[in-house]
């Protein structure tokens, strides 16, 4: 019997991990001294915590969510994304009785039913922020200048920072009736799916991929255009505040993401060398979304990273040294097995990474393993160096080489 993993699913193992680790151990440090604090929110939640608010006539909902019923007939669906989790959690944990603003981050593996292609999987991993009870754009730029100082950190150049706002509830009826003007003689040519939104969502329609309503759109009104004053002016301190911390956007109004959730501000961080799937990162404002949770009115807002995506755009820059063992030690003879165990023990405990040769391979085989694994040195044991009380070493990238004292070992690797 041979398995194979799922389509669109992957496993991710050395050295790749190593990437992984990296991203992750980046946005730990540079997210703590922001004052974001670690969240985990369980993969799987009641279908409604996504339905409602990532919007019913969302691709994720329509189309894309794993949802299944459980023994108890639950309707039950693992997560597609990290917000509406955490929107739960805080307003089931009554979190917004603590001192605003709250901030969270999160990471772990999402799934969405796409259609599997370079950079887009069905379980991927985000490593996501959201900022609870801040209504005012300061946040906003403090979070993008975050990504910034993130990618910066990570070594990663040439993304674009593209934002938009959305607008208001205030807003959003008169952009509404300018879509639906736009869109009532062009309804004929678009998708199934769009013709049923154009009723109930014609906001989604924008963000359709079928390639008939992608050119339909063409010359759709910009949502920019009809913002209410306060969004307005939210919009623009949001852009003065990114001048003054130095984090280069563009204006994107055609930008409309694909969850419901959204108010005000939204954004992507894209980057060229990714092709078509070419968002690193993306969120945006959702004011509304912990009071549809059943919370107090709190604005927040946040974003979610592709793990994938990151990882990649790393090894394309490749300036990740894969870790290595610092010592090797190789062995001839029973005698020799005992005192490398003995030597590594000892080194190990000190934390220098120490690997060792096994019994019944040759020296010529261990000397080739010490050199796959890329070890700084390789000491070499045999009977006569026991009787001796010494060891022969070997700095692999440049050939040097003696002879110590086993009682030097440790100074010697200092
Ligand atoms: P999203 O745009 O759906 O937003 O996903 C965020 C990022 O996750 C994308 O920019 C991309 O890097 C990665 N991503 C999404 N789908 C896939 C996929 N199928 N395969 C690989 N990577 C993928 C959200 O999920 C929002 N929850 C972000 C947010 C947080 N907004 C406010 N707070």
């Amino acid at each position: 019997m041979k398995y194979n993993a799922l389509k669109g699913v992957h496993d991710i193992f050395p050295p790749d991990i190593h990437l992984w680790q990296k991203v992750e151990q980046t946005a730990r440090d540079i997210f703590s001294v922001y004052g974001f604090q670690e969240l985990r929110a369980p993969i799987i939640e009641a279908t409604d915590v996504f339905t409602r608010s990532i919007g019913e006539t969302s691709d994720i909902v329509e189309k894309e969510m794993y949802t299944f019923n459980d023994k108890a007939d639950r309707r039950i669906t693992l997560r597609p994304e990290g917000t509406a989790p955490v929107v739960r959690c805080y307003v089931e944990n009554h979190l917004y009785n603590l001192p605003s603003p709250q901030k969270f981050f999160y990471s772990g593996p999402m799934f969405r039913y796409e259609r599997p292609q370079s950079g887009r999987f069905r379980q991927f991993y985000q490593i996501g922020a959201e900022a609870f009870g801040v209504g005012g754009p300061k946040i906003d730029a403090e979070i993008l200048s975050m990504l910034k100082l993130f990618f910066e950190r990570l070594g990663l150049k040439e993304l674009n920072f593209q934002i938009n706002s959305i607008g208001c509830d205030k807003c959003r009826p008169d952009y509404r009736k300018a879509l639906l003007d736009f869109f009532s003689d062009r309804l004929e040519g678009l998708c199934q799916d769009c013709k049923r939104r154009y009723d109930i969502n014609p906001l989604r329609i924008l963000d359709c991929k079928v390639e008939a309503c992608i050119k339909l759109k063409d010359g759709a009104p910009y949502v920019t255009d009809f913002l209410c004053g306060e969004c307005r002016e939210h919009f623009n301190a949001l852009q003065s505040f990114l001048n003054l911390l130095d984090v280069p956007y563009v204006i994107n109004p055609n930008m409309v993401r694909g969850l419901d959730y959204y108010t005000r501000t939204t954004f992507e961080v894209t980057c060229e060398h990714l092709g078509s799937q070419n968002a690193v990162a993306a969120g945006g404002r959702y004011d509304k979304l912990v009071q549809e949770f059943g919370g107090p009115p709190t604005p927040a807002i946040g974003f979610a990273a592709g793990m994938e995506r990151l990882t990649t755009l790393l090894k394309l820059s490749s300036i990740e040294k894969v870790p290595s063992p610092k010592v090797f030690i190789a062995i001839l003879g029973t005698t020799a097995e005992k005192e490398s165990l003995a030597i590594a023990d000892r080194l190990r405990k000190e934390g220098i990474w120490t690997e060792i040769g096994y019994a019944g391979n040759s020296l010529k085989s261990q000397m080739r393993r010490a050199d796959k694994l890329s070890a700084e040195y390789v000491f070499i044991i045999g009977d006569d160096e026991i009787t001796a009380g010494k060891l022969k070493w070997k700095k692999l990238s440049d050939g040097d080489q003696g002879e110590m004292l086993f009682t030097d070992i440790y100074v010697f690797l200092k």
